[in-house]
């Protein structure tokens, strides 16, 4: 099925310049780009996002990171991209992602672990309309 998700370049992939490696990746997959920026996210936008960890003892220390400078957030879309996204992505904690995985070759810690991506398809519409205006995202269906 053809799907979208949510795909964030985290403060610390940003900084050691690996946004183009990352976008390299999902465009070499095979996944079409369909909306991106670079931005600071506010620490409104932050408690949003990560709501779900609310009550988790990190939950300050998530917000305090993701606000600590620019973000490069992209929606990609592609058949399952959601679960595929992921399995590129590797696992959360990237002393556990695989080697050939974007944690797995580039991640350290499991707070600064380079690259967020949407873990469901209700998740991925949640995050979308989060960061995103539906004006910002592009239409290919109607390329000549
Ligand atoms: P992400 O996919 O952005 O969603 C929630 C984030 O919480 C996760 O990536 C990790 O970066 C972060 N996280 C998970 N467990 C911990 C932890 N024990 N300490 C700090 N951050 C964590």
């Amino acid at each position: 099925m053809i799907e979208r998700t949510f795909i964030m370049v985290k403060p610390d992939g940003v900084q050691r310049n690996l946004i183009g490696e990352i976008v390299a990746r999902f465009e070499k997959k095979g996944f079409q780009l369909v909306g991106a920026k670079l931005m600071q996210v506010s620490r409104e936008l932050a408690e949003q996002h990560y709501a779900e960890h609310k009550e988790r003892p990190f939950f300050g220390e998530l917000v305090d990171f993701i606000t600590s400078g620019p973000v490069f957030a992209m929606v990609w879309e592609g058949e399952n991209v959601i679960a595929t996204a992921r399995q590129m992505m590797g696992k959360t904690n990237p002393q556990e992602a695989a080697p050939g995985t974007i944690r797995g070759d580039y991640g350290l810690t499991v707070g600064k672990n380079v690259i967020h991506g949407s873990d469901s398809p209700e998740s991925a519409e949640r995050e979308i309309r989060l960061f995103f205006k539906e004006e910002e995202l592009v239409d290919y269906s109607k390329l000549m």
